[in-house]
């Protein structure tokens, strides 16, 4: 359930009619339901009522806007940050630092320095080498870093092979049969409070049997770890559920996937952990786009949007499928190819599919672009850089300004050797 919704025919966010942000700050640009947003995390927390002891930390990556991360600080969310970049957003947008995970298969040394320094609340480190080198910087600052060691527990998730991060062949975690001995190793370091596994095994998963093969296995774990008489307190079990990108589909929600932990977890004695992204911002976000013209093709025509592949990648990175509706619907329908107008065919969101007839200069949306959507944007084609606008109710703010091509161009020089 989202806020995005015809209002005497015209598209709202909220109570905000889209053209009016149109015409104000031009196209395309991402819009933001705050309604939608608490409603996301007040459902996904709701969902998790039965468990006794929960963390939920945001997947910042999902979308790094710093009042998206206000708003989800406000409702009670810490953060899941991958880089020293995202750890100073989720900081500035007072999130506790104590609340922050980092995660990620690369931290740099100067990232694990400046995590440490900040206190952040847990490191999940995806390697021995990786506990060593987190252990002598901590060890350096004369402190003891909270460690939750991430394990790949060799299970397919069932996504998109490039979003797929549970099999065994993918670069994350440290493998099953070997955690248990790494663990025990890095529990020996002084510098390290070896306090918990994690796991994390792909995004927009849509089937709940494989997060519950992989939580059984991590249970299993724990309850080897254990055995040994080590600690295990806190048990973080990633992101990863699903949202509809499609009007009427049907997949399990923050219910059944809350369900299914609670009953796997239901003997672990821990604080379970959960590093939600997608489920939270997804259908929080709409990008608007104008018609720039509609030409005649082969099959149908093609209608060329004045968004392209570099505002909003995943179809072209994934094949991923995005609603396209008219912001002022005719009632009429077409079947088209939408495209970009970037200069490759992978600058296509849509092939010969049925839409909202739309012309020249007409807005229209892609929906569910409130997650992956601007934070993977770049300027490939000398493209701006895609702004970004909150609505909450009646009133809308500009959250993150367009960037010119004159703005990135003046960042680039001519050596003098080249005058
Ligand atoms: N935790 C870890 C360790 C992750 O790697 C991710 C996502 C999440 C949490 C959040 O997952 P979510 O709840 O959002 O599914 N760009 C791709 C998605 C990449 C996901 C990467 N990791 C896309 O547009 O579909």
């Amino acid at each position: 359930m989202d806020h995005f919704a015809l209002r005497n025919g015209v598209l709202h966010a909220e109570d905000v009619p889209l053209p009016e942000i149109a015409e104000a700050v031009g196209t395309p640009v991402y819009v933001y339901s705050r309604a939608t947003l608490t409603r996301h995390a007040r459902v996904f927390r709701d969902a998790l009522s039965a468990l006794p002891k929960v963390h939920l930390a945001f997947a910042v990556k999902s979308n790094p806007n710093l009042a998206v991360l206000r708003v989800l600080g406000r409702e009670g969310y810490g953060a899941d940050v991958v880089s020293e970049g995202e750890m100073d957003r989720a900081l500035a947008a007072g999130i506790a630092a104590s609340d922050i995970v980092f995660s990620g298969v690369g931290k740099t040394r100067r990232e694990l320095h400046a995590a440490c320094r900040a206190g952040i609340g847990q490191f999940n480190i995806e390697s021995e080498e990786e506990g060593l080198e987190l252990s002598r910087v901590a060890a350096g600052l004369g402190m003891r870093a909270p460690v939750a060691l991430r394990v790949n527990p060799d299970v397919d998730a069932g996504t998109h092979s490039k979003i797929s991060t549970g099999k065994a062949d993918n670069k994350f975690g440290v493998p099953y049969h070997e955690a248990a001995g790494i663990f025990e190793r890095l529990s020996a370091l002084a510098s390290l409070d070896m306090r918990g596994l994690a796991v994390h095994i792909g995004s927009q998963i849509t089937d709940l049997a494989p997060s519950r093969a992989a939580f059984e296995k991590m249970g299993a774990l724990m309850r080897e770890l254990r055995g040994r008489g080590l600690s295990v307190t806190h048990m973080d079990l990633g992101g990863g559920l699903g949202v509809p990108y499609k009007s009427g589909e049907k997949l399990p929600g923050p219910a059944e996937y809350g369900a299914m932990v609670a009953e796997v977890t239901a003997d672990w004695d821990a604080t379970i952990m959960f590093e939600p992204g997608r489920v939270i911002t997804g259908n929080s976000g709409v990008l608007v786009t104008e018609v720039v013209r509609v030409k005649p093709g082969a099959a149908c025509p093609f209608v060329v949007v004045d968004a392209a592949m570099n505002d909003l990648a995943r179809p072209a990175l994934y094949d991923a499928w995005h609603d396209f509706v008219a912001v002022r619907p005719s009632g009429e329908r077409m079947t088209a190819s939408v495209v970009g107008p970037i200069c490759e065919s992978s600058d296509t969101f849509a092939t010969a599919r049925k839409i909202d007839a739309v012309a020249a200069g007409d807005l229209a949306v892609f929906r569910t672009a409130g997650a992956y959507g601007a934070t993977m944007a770049n300027t490939y084609n000398s493209r701006a850089l895609v702004p970004e606008v909150m609505v909450d109710a009646s009133r809308w703010a500009i959250v993150a300004n367009r960037i010119e091509p004159a703005t990135i161009l003046a960042a680039e020089r001519v050596p003098e050797w080249l005058e």
